[in-house]
């Protein structure tokens, strides 16, 4: 876990969020146990920017990961920042209901894991399509 959570760290670094000043790192671990991380990019158009999960999403989808199998994310000081909806239906694509997220401080404490089922219950995915 630690890799995961130093991974977030590092991409939290790179958040672009001159506008809410709310910097995220968000970090996934693929089906070969490699990690990606992610930071949110906002946009002077707000409605455009978008959040860390997602980029980090981006970077295993394009080094060829086909599953998310452990998430770490981290916002600003000590408060808990869970991924926030949309990034939970965007996990719910990629990762099982028992996947781990792990929610630190910006630090990189752990503050609390949750599974994706906890955050995303009864969820809608990929098998109600097929
Ligand atoms: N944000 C994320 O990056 N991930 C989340 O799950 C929650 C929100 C970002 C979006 C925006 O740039 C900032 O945090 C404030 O909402």
């Amino acid at each position: 876990m630690k890799d995961l959570i130093e991974a977030a760290k590092a991409a939290r670094a790179r958040a672009h969020a001159p506008y809410s000043k709310f910097y995220v790192g968000a970090a996934v671990r693929d089906e070969q146990g490699r990690v990606f991380g992610g930071c949110n990019i906002e946009n002077a158009a707000y409605p455009q920017g978008w959040c860390a999960e997602p980029s980090a999403i981006s970077h295993l989808i394009m080094a060829g990961g086909r599953r998310v199998t452990e998430v770490a994310v981290m916002g600003n000081g000590d408060a808990l920042c869970t991924p926030c909806g949309g990034c939970r239906q965007k996990l719910r694509e990629f990762a099982a209901g028992d996947v781990k997220i792990h929610c630190c401080t910006e630090t990189g404490v752990l503050i609390r894991t949750f599974t994706l089922d906890e955050l995303l219950p009864a969820s809608f995915g990929p098998e109600n399509l097929s």
